[in-house]
């Protein structure tokens, strides 16, 4: 059977990656695909031919759009990332009768509604599994391994550069600055590092995986999102004494009254294995009715973990290149007729424990006052810390955590603490979640 051409958008880190991958194992993938899968033509603005050996032997220009109109291309890969042209370029290579695979989450966040649906119209498949955590098949997963289920929740760690920084300033006591650059010069972060320590390239990936976990339309906007900036060493140490770690989660829940979907800081307990996962690494827990809690864990970024993944789906792209369309793997898992309109929570009704800390003035019955606001709005208390004045200092810190409670009650408890002329500044306010899979 004659080879599948390939034509590849970006020779970047991911782009690089996925060229190296598909030739250094081309004869194990032959053997797995059931035919040769060989990159013809390429398009790149700039690349390092050094670092890849036989790019000499293809077609490359700076023309991505040559690429997708090459008649003897039969699958697009685009890794060039970004909104535009990554959108326009993949809706032309899907009325060109091409299959896409993309490691783009921006784009297929944002604008994976529309992309699933002409690529439907068309008959032809867009892959992505490079979109979410990297080297992890997580997508493969939910959307095959855990079909038979009903999935309650998942959470993960689907950022490398927030959760580097954090671990940093756990391990190491340094400042979030100081970290951020490192993570820059090392290459982890996004091209506008915001989008990691914001949250948005979190969100990006948690609208995806929240689609997929519970066959609801791509809703980006509707992703509750909470970046890590504002966390000081202190927090990390306080959530350590109280033996937590503070980890930058994606979370989305099925409840009654809908699908919660937030990205933020968030205290979990140290023993749960999640909580250990440090560095670039990601990893994303699912807890589903019938096989109860599964833990998946791997490189979240990088050349050849992201190509892994991107390499992978090609492969599946070859395999199913006879099958007629309806008898594929449904791009959102469930069949796009069974879409449903679930709605989405908003945050003031999600229900979630807290971590609060709060700079006080030590004298008697501030704690008093803190702890009948709390039990006035039906708050409870499960711990309390009160870190004495520095040295010469009038204010000491009280750091508290809650049981869980309404974010709305919450959020009015907090208003009516911080006017109290005994309370100095902002208070910290951490989400806090026990991730118990019974
Ligand atoms: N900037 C991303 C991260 C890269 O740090 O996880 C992978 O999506």
């Amino acid at each position: 059977m004659n080879p599948v051409n390939v034509g590849l958008l970006g020779l970047g880190t991911v782009g690089g990656g996925t060229f190296n991958v598909l030739n250094r194992n081309a004869a194990e993938i032959t053997r797995r695909a059931g035919r040769g899968i060989r990159i013809t033509h390429a398009a790149a603005r700039e690349f390092d031919a050094a670092g890849l050996p036989g790019i000499e032997a293809i077609n490359v220009s700076d023309d991505a759009f040559a690429v997708v109109d090459n008649p003897d291309i039969d699958i697009i890969v685009e890794l060039i990332g970004g909104y535009e042209p990554a959108r326009e370029l993949v809706l032309k290579a899907i009325a060109n009768g091409k299959h896409v695979v993309t490691a783009n989450k921006a784009l297929i966040a944002l604008h994976g509604n529309e992309i699933f649906s002409a690529a439907q119209d068309k008959g032809v498949m867009v892959a992505f599994e490079a979109a979410v955590a990297g080297g992890i098949p997580i997508i493969k997963a939910l959307r095959e391994g855990l079909s038979a289920n009903k999935i309650h929740w998942l959470t993960g760690i689907i950022n490398g550069t927030g959760n580097f920084i954090l671990t940093e300033m756990r391990d190491k006591g340094r400042d979030f600055d100081d970290v951020l650059r490192e993570a820059q010069a090392l290459g982890y972060a996004e091209a506008d590092p915001t989008f990691d320590v914001e949250g948005i390239d979190a969100a990006h990936k948690l609208t995806i995986l929240a689609s997929i976990a519970f066959g609801i339309p791509l809703q980006f906007d509707k992703v509750y999102t909470e970046g890590i900036s504002r966390i000081t060493r202190e927090d990390v140490a306080y959530a350590e004494a109280f033996g937590y770690r503070i980890k930058h989660l994606g979370y989305t829940r099925r409840t009654d009254k809908g699908i919660e979907m937030r990205v933020h800081p968030t205290l979990i307990p140290e023993r749960r294995l999640i909580a250990n996962v440090d560095g670039v690494m990601n990893a994303v827990l699912v807890n589903a009715d019938a096989v109860g809690a599964t833990l998946y864990y791997g490189a979240g970024a990088g050349a050849e973990p992201t190509a892994s993944a991107v390499v992978a789906d090609i492969i599946d792209l070859v395999r199913t290149l006879t099958a007629d369309p309806e008898n594929r793997v449904p791009h959102l898992a469930f069949q796009p007729n069974a879409i449903a309109d679930i709605p989405v929570i908003a945050m003031e009704e999600v229900e979630t424990a807290y971590y609060l800390r709060m700079q006080v003035t030590d004298k008697p019955g501030v704690m008093a006052s803190v702890a009948s606001i709390l039990g006035d709005a039906g708050i409870s208390i499960e711990a309390i810390l009160q870190k004495e004045p520095a040295p010469g200092a009038e204010q000491a810190s009280i750091i508290l955590l809650t049981h869980v409670v309404q974010e709305r009650q919450m959020n009015t408890a907090i208003r009516q603490i911080e006017a109290l002329d005994t309370i100095h500044g902002d208070i910290m306010r951490i989400r806090l979640e026990h991730l118990d899979c019974d």
